[in-house]
């Protein structure tokens, strides 16, 4: 990690940076964007392979990456990009901008990636361009012995935060075991969508299981210093995701940060008070409480379950499917009906998965509901 540090903080993307901004904001139309040829290493039966592999972790997965996303909050390098371009600006913002990316992966385990012209190249290609945008607007945030914005060494942390990061949170926190056959297709496949996010070879982490794990010992051993450069914004831009994920999801905010930070992170920066302004969550002072951590472990085994991970799944993909409807747009509420609709089709008439769903759904409502009047309320 650290060559990756002292040479890549230098290095953008040279395939897209000198395109004119008109091409790289006009992400939508295809044909305007230059496409990176296929890399001579790839192996698309493993790269289909790891793709069934998370969509087949896709709760705890999905999970785990949100832990990340909460602790990648205190990099100082993200943290700073992701607030001057907007991601901090209210609630309703973060939620939608967020989902976004949700919606992007969930593309990227969902459809071919060797289709130069399918949802998951086409999608990859258009994040590409919008971290070109991105790194334009960020111009003027690092001094020039900082490096760019959005630099090798960024886009390789971020991926390792994908891979290396999500799959020890996934072991740690929620003890799923991938075996070392698993890893191998897993790995690879996000080394194939680095590549075409604009990694350079000699920048991937995830060139190899190997390289992963030595870059994901570094990242660990420097992970509190890490924290230490988080800033005031850290503090918001967390805030913002957990009340618009905490009020859309319906888990509410407090709960979703309990859940993500009585794990592995833990409530570094909740507790610095250097920071100033702290969250601003109604109650976030007891997400402590001995109550809402047994809501929240069972929230999160929930989740991390097979068919939490199916409801979490089938309501990404309509979502995205929805996005990406050329049809009239929905409005909110629609949205929801035909989210709520999707699910119960889904789980209520498909036979196979419509009792042990009932079954588990009716469970937990009894068991969240009893601790909650017991111990919250
Ligand atoms: C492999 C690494 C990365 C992946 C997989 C990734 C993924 C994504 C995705 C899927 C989107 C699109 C969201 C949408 O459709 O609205 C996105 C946008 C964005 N990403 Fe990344 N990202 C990575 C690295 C980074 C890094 C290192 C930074 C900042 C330091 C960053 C900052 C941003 C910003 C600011 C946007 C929004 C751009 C805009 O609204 O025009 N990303 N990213």
């Amino acid at each position: 990690m650290r060559d990756i540090a002292t040479q890549g903080i230098f290095v953008a993307d040279s395939l897209f940076d000198n395109l004119p901004t008109s091409a790289v904001i006009c992400h939508n139309s295809t044909g305007v964007l230059p496409i990176s040829p296929e890399p001579e290493w790839v192996r698309w039966g493993l790269v289909a392979e790891g793709q069934r592999l998370w969509t087949n972790y896709f709760g705890t997965s999905f999970t785990a990456l949100l832990m990340c996303l909460m602790s990648g909050f205190n990099i100082a390098r993200f943290g700073e990009v992701l607030y001057h371009n907007g991601y901090a600006k209210d609630a309703e913002t973060a939620r939608v901008r967020y989902s976004a990316t949700a919606f992007a992966v969930a593309d990227w385990l969902r459809f071919p990636l060797d289709d130069v012209n399918g949802r998951s190249r086409q999608t990859i290609n258009k994040v590409r361009a919008m971290h070109t945008f991105a790194r334009r607007r960020s111009r003027r945030l690092f001094q020039p012995e900082e490096g760019v914005a959005l630099s090798q060494y960024d886009m390789a942390e971020v991926l390792l935060a994908f891979s290396g990061i999500c799959l020890q949170a996934m072991k740690e926190d929620f003890n799923t075991h991938i075996s070392g056959a698993e890893l191998e297709p897993m790995v690879h496949m996000w080394r194939l969508i680095g590549y075409h996010l604009g990694i350079q070879d000699r920048f991937n982490v995830c060139a190899s299981v190997e390289r992963m794990n030595s870059c994901l010992q570094e990242f660990n051993t420097f992970c509190e210093q890490r924290a230490a450069t988080a800033r005031p914004y850290t503090n918001k831009l967390r805030s913002m995701a957990l009340e618009g994920f905490g009020t859309f999801t319906g888990i509410g905010s407090v709960l979703l940060g309990s859940m993500t930070f009585d794990l592995n992170y833990k409530t570094d920066v909740l507790q610095n008070k250097s920071l100033g302004e702290r969250p601003k969550i109604r109650g976030l002072t007891r997400a402590s409480s001995a109550g809402l951590k047994r809501a929240s472990s069972v929230a999160s085994l929930v989740l991390s379950s097979k068919i939490g991970g199916d409801v979490l799944k089938q309501v990404i993909y309509s979502a995205s499917d929805i996005r990406n409807d050329d049809r009239p747009k929905f409005t909110r509420y629609q949205k929801s009906l035909v989210l709520l609709s999707e699910g119960l089709d889904y789980y209520v008439w498909s036979p196979p998965s419509s009792v042990p769903f009932l079954t588990m759904a009716g469970f937990c409502g009894i068991f969240v509901g009893t601790m909650l009047f017991r111990h919250v309320l």
